[in-house]
C-alpha cells in the first residue's frame, strides 16, 4: 500500500502551506502528490522553489510559478521526501539525485515536513545506500576516502545531476552516528553535498497522513 500511503503524506502536507507562502518542493514520487495537491491552492500562494528539473516541469505544468531561491530569501516550508527516516527525523536522500538543490532548500526553510510512506522507517540509517554528490574529477579521489572509513562506493554510471555533477551510492554503512559522519564527509574536497540530511533534520515527519 506504499503508493496510497505516498497519497496521503503528500495530500497531508497541504495543511501546512499557509496563505501567501513560497513553498520549497522537493523531489520523488511522494513530492508529485503534493504537487499535485498544490494546484489546488496555485492562487492562494506566491510560488514555489523547486529542488529538480523533474519538480519544476511539474509545478510549471500545473500553473505554479517558480521562483528563484536567490530572489525570494528564506522560505517558511519546506516539503520533500526521503529514503529513509530514522527516529529522530534524520534522513537519507537522494535516490533521485536531486540530493545538493534538496539539501539547499532544506537549510534555507524555518520548517521542513517530510512525507514518507512506512516503508521508510528505520531504526538505523544506511540500509539504503547513501547518495554522495561528487564534482567528476573527485569520484575516484572520495570513492578512496569511502573505502579508507569501510564503505563500499559504487558509482551510479550514467547519471548526471541537475548540476552536471556525478553520484556515488555508498553501500555496507550502519550510520551510529549520522551527525559526525555528514560533518566528516563534508571535508572531503570533491563532495558537492552528502544525501545525509542530519545535521538539519526533518522538522516534522508525515507517515502516510499520520505524525511520526
Ligand atoms: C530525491 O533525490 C530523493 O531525495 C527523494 O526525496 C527520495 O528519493 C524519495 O523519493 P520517493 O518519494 O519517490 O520515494
Amino acid at each position: 500500500m506504499s503508493a496510497n500511503e505516498k497519497r496521503q503524506a503528500g495530500e497531508a502536507a497541504i495543511r501546512y502551506v499557509e496563505d501567501g507562502a513560497i513553498v520549497g518542493v522537493g523531489t520523488g514520487s511522494t513530492v508529485a502528490y503534493f504537487i499535485d495537491a498544490l494546484a489546488d491552492l496555485k492562487d492562494r500562494i506566491q510560488g514555489a522553489v523547486s529542488s529538480s528539473e523533474q519538480s519544476t516541469a511539474h509545478l510549471k505544468r500545473l500553473g505554479i510559478p517558480v521562483l528563484d531561491l536567490n530572489a525570494t530569501g528564506p522560505l517558511s516550508l519546506y516539503v520533500d521526501g526521503a529514503d529513509e527516516c530514522d527516529p529522530h527525523k534524520r534522513l537519507i536522500k537522494g535516490g533521485g539525485a536531486a540530493l545538493t538543490r534538496e539539501k539547499i532548500i532544506a537549510e534555507a526553510s524555518a520548517k521542513f515536513v517530510c512525507i514518507i510512506d512506512s516503508s521508510k522507517r528505520v531504526d538505523l540509517l544506511g540500509t539504503f545506500p547513501l547518495p554522495i554528490e561528487v564534482i567528476p574529477m573527485a569520484r575516484s579521489l572520495v570513492g578512496r576516502e569511502i573505502a579508507r572509513r569501510g564503505g563500499n562506493p559504487v558509482w551510479r554510471d550514467g547519471v548526471v545531476t541537475d548540476n552536471g555533477n556525478w553520484v556515488i551510492d555508498v553501500h555496507g554503512w550502519q550510520i551510529a552516528d549520522p551527525v559526525a559522519l555528514e560533518s566528516d564527509l563534508n571535508q572531503i574536497p570533491g563532495i558537492v553535498a552528502v544525501g545525509l540530511f542530519a545535521r538539519r533534520p526533518a522538522d516534522v515527519v508525515l507517515v502516510g497522513d499520520k505524525l511520526l
